[in-house]
């Protein structure tokens, strides 16, 4: 089997799960106990929190440990509106965002009351300043708009859009979910207010993440109990894997040129290959500004399951922008914002590398894809 679906998850990297292990028995302590065992605990975590500022070039006491990152943006977007819910009310994001930013502010809009306006997206699913200073009022709180885009791969241009955010001004809270695995993530050179990241992206593990809340900006807190975190989120501490996501951040800030070497040349072979051999092929996202292990394509009269699934039986774990619901395929929220009719938006295919991928499973995928599309064609028809 032939793994190409780094953007869903990554494995743990070995020095990152070695990291983790101790903490799990032999230092199990409570962070917030006052004993021996609690301060060994709370050491490991301070430690990862200064791990994770020195990537991020801020201060520990503005990172926030979450589960991952859908609960980092969760608590950026509902903190940052709730907590100024009597002054303004405009939230703006894009269609182009994942679920965990563009569901909460969708919510914000039904149940809280907010108002909420979808930022326009060019034809590779990237936000412009024009379009931020097009849409931005007296009365916007915040813009929430993505670091990389996980479906297409687009990369938004973070610091001139940070630039317009601060002329107005609001508040700035980017997903960088995606982007951290390859991308710099200095959010002094960004200019966001607010930034989230998920442990899992690049090989540490699911279930922890972070959220940067710049000094000064108030949230509520959305999981609400001890005091952990700065009051901004209760809970006991998951102490391995706040230690293995700090670990797997600095390999990644570490290590970032040499894994975008090793996949870089390997994705311009995929783009350039699937492009020139597979008729009615179209890339999806950014032709350049677009993340370094990321290929995305359309294919017309392609159902866009069938080929995983055709993929999957020969060997290759892919990934797709549609959901299949029962017998009623509907193309992905970000594939329809590009513009794409049905009968190509519904064939979309996402290939993703990473730290495994070699040039002889990329040779691999690009001699069976062509037949497998072809099949899949036929299956369609
Ligand atoms: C851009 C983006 N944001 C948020 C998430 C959610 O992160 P998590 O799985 O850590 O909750 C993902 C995961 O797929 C993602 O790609």
């Amino acid at each position: 089997m032939i793994y190409l679906d780094y953007a869903a998850t990554t494995p743990v990297d070995e020095r990152v799960l070695a990291k983790m292990m101790p903490y799990f028995r032999e230092s199990f302590g409570n962070p917030s106990s006052i004993h021996r065992y609690g301060q060994k605990a709370e050491v490991a975590v301070d430690r990862a929190r200064e791990e994770v500022a020195s990537v991020l070039g801020c201060r520990p006491e503005e990172i926030i440990f979450t589960s991952g990152g859908s609960e980092a943006d969760n608590l950026a977007l509902r903190g940052a509106m709730m907590a100024r819910k009597d002054s303004t009310k405009w939230i703006l994001t894009a269609k182009t965002e994942h679920p965990a930013v563009s569901k909460t502010a969708i919510q914000l809009d039904k149940v809280y009351g907010f108002l909420l306006e979808w930022l326009d997206v060019d034809q590779f699913g990237m936000v412009t300043v024009e379009s931020l200073a097009k849409a931005v009022c007296n009365d916007t709180t915040m813009a929430s708009i993505m670091y990389a885009n996980n479906e297409i791969g687009t990369i938004n241009p973070i610091p001139d859009l940070a630039e317009t955010a601060k002329a107005n001004p609001i508040l700035l809270h980017t997903d960088a979910v995606q982007a951290a695995a390859y991308l710099d993530v200095d959010v002094g050179k960004l200019g966001v207010d607010l930034m989230s990241l998920g442990g899992h992206k690049f090989y540490g593990p699911k279930g922890v993440g972070a959220l940067y809340v710049r000094k000064g900006t108030d949230l509520i807190p959305h999981l609400t109990g001890g005091s952990q975190e700065f009051n901004l989120r209760a809970g006991t501490h998951n102490v391995p894997y706040i230690v293995g996501f700090a670990g797997a951040l600095k390999l990644a800030a570490e290590e970032r040129e040499a894994r975008t070497a090793q996949v870089k040349p390997l994705r311009d072979h995929v783009i350039g290959a699937v492009l020139e051999t597979i008729p009615d092929s179209k890339l999806t996202g950014h032709p350049e500004k677009r993340l370094p292990n990321h290929a995305s394509f359309v294919f017309k009269d392609v159902d866009g399951n069938l080929l995983l699934q055709l993929l999957d039986s020969a060997g290759f774990a892919c990934s797709s922008g549609s959901a299949c619901k029962t017998g009623n395929p509907e193309p992905s929220e970000v594939i329809k914002a590009l513009g794409y009719s049905d009968d190509w938006a519904l064939g979309s295919l996402r290939i993703t590398l990473g730290v495994g991928t070699t040039p002889e499973q990329i040779d691999s995928f690009l001699r069976n894809l062509p037949s497998l599309i072809d099949k899949a064609r036929n299956l369609n028809a």
